[in-house]
């Protein structure tokens, strides 16, 4: 029924989890006898979270914050708000921030400088998606699922008019959907 409105197919369910897969064993690697903080952007990043954590062999926590980047529609603009904020302190702790795409980089600019602001021992961000092309504000990524075009995708926790998050690929959305 959702698949009427998909363009194309960008990543399988089995595609995804391979690539979660690598990138958790990267991560099992770089962090070997620390323990790491997982921050789950909201609401975007749950399903590749939800996956990622389960890949994951180290002592690990995990938290959650919600951010709003005015702008609705299929763009973000560089207003953001926290909605939620963290219910633990970070102050020394390796934290990796989880986030379902990285477009504009509006968001995650002014989050990673709020989390620095409280004193981690360190941090890296982690996307599965990452859309290059529409960089406005630099972002230091290092662990990055796919590099995307400039299409809206939805699909494994991503949304369109928070619709599409429960479809177990990604996939473009088509335009007509979002009167692109
Ligand atoms: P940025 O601030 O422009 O980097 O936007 C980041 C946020 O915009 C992401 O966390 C998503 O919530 C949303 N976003 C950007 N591109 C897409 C897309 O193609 N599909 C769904 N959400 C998107
Ligand atoms: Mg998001």
């Amino acid at each position: 029924m959702l698949e009427k409105d998909i363009q194309e197919v960008l990543f399988s369910e089995e595609a995804l989890a391979k690539r979660v897969d690598e990138i958790a064993q990267e991560i099992n690697r770089d962090y070997e006898g620390k323990e790491v903080m997982l921050i789950s952007v909201l609401r975007g990043s749950f399903v590749f979270m939800a996956d990622l954590c389960r890949r994951i062999d180290l002592p690990c926590t995990v938290d959650f914050m919600s951010v709003s980047s005015y702008g609705g529609g299929t763009s973000s603009t560089g207003q953001v708000q926290i909605t939620k904020d963290l219910s633990s302190d970070i102050a020394g702790k390796d934290i990796i921030v989880i986030e379902d795409i990285l477009d504009s980089g509006n968001t995650l600019s002014y989050l990673l400088k709020l989390l620095e602001q409280r004193k981690p021992n360190s941090i890296r961000l982690c996307t599965l998606l990452d859309k290059p092309d529409r960089r406005v504000k630099p972002v230091t990524v290092t662990y990055s699922g796919f590099t995307i075009p400039d299409a809206f995708v939805v699909g494994y926790g991503l949304d369109y008019d928070q619709k599409y998050r429960n479809l177990p690929y990604i996939g473009i959305l088509k335009p007509e959907v979002y009167g692109g």
